[in-house]
């Protein structure tokens, strides 16, 4: 068996590979490098009752894996490019082989992959990170399911300037709803449901927004998110709404978070 490890800045995610078969994906919090890594792989074996001698190889991969040298527990442990995994990964649950990926962790990355090469784009300090730290001084919260339940109840129109404020009718493919300004308006009255989804709204239309440029740059048309800032119900909303305006197919797979980690399994 094969145990794909991916520790990210914010969270660990591991997969557990046998063979053609991904027999176990589970997700804790980062703490250190070496806690996570090693915590993930023990819990995992832990819980599915697998003994340590059937673990043939590990691949760690994500942030925290630079800080990992040498083997672990004795078993061939491998590094492996975080960008070749997340491409690797998103190939594999989006089905599709040759793709833009665009994943949406701490940070926000975006990848061109094919069989034959996995290239970074680039991407954007634009994710879930923000949406914490904004909310964290804005709305006292940097608990994401307390922003996206206050978020549900969020009007953006006391937030956001609209193209309808500044124009009677649309500009070039723009209509009246379209944002002209992220935080543009900011009225007085605004309370924090309304600031919750503006946060939400303003980090999605920039990563929808510049994964459109990114897939128009290579002459494609369909994008796959990754990432656990992928699961987000509003998110989704907001990017789709994008996908819409651009004519273009935002396609979100199943198990998103565990791209990265199935991608260093895979290797
Ligand atoms: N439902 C959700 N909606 C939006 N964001 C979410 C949700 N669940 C988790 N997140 C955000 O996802 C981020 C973590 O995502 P992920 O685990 O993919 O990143 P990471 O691998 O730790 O980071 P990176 O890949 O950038 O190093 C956190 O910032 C968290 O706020
Ligand atoms: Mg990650």
């Amino acid at each position: 068996m094969i145990a794909g490890i991916d520790i990210g800045s914010t969270t660990t995610k591991a997969v557990l590979r046998d063979n053609n078969e991904i027999v176990s994906m589970i997700r804790t919090k980062a703490l250190d490098p070496i806690t996570s890594a090693t915590g993930i792989l023990g819990k995992m074996l832990f819980e599915g009752n697998i003994p340590l001698s059937r673990i043939e190889r590990i691949s760690i991969t994500g942030a925290g894996s630079s800080k990992i040298d040498g083997d672990i527990f004795n078993i061939p442990t491998i590094k492996v490019d975080e960008i070749t995994a997340i491409g690797k990964g998103g190939m594999y649950l989006s089905g599709v082989d040759d793709i833009i990926i665009t994943n949406i962790g701490t940070g926000t990355a975006i990848i061109e992959a094919n069989r034959n090469n996995i290239t970074h784009i680039g991407g954007t300090g634009i994710g879930g990170g923000t949406i914490l730290g904004l909310s964290k001084r804005m709305l006292g919260t940097a608990d994401i399911e307390n922003i996206v339940t206050m978020a549900r109840g969020g009007n953006l129109h006391v937030v956001d300037l609209l193209v309808g404020d500044i124009v009677d009718s649309g500009i070039s493919f723009l209509n009246k709803d379209s944002t002209a300004s992220n935080f543009g308006k900011m009225l007085d009255t605004a309370g924090q449901e309304d600031i919750a989804m503006a946060i939400i709204n303003l980090v999605y239309q920039v990563i929808g927004v510049m994964s459109v440029f990114a897939v128009k740059s290579r002459n494609k048309n369909v994008i796959s998110f990754t990432g656990n800032g992928s699961t987000n119900e509003i998110g989704k909303k907001i990017l789709i709404a994008i996908a819409t305006m651009y004519e273009m197919e935002f396609n979100f797979p199943e198990n998103p978070e565990y791209a990265t980690a199935l991608g260093a399994a895979l290797i």
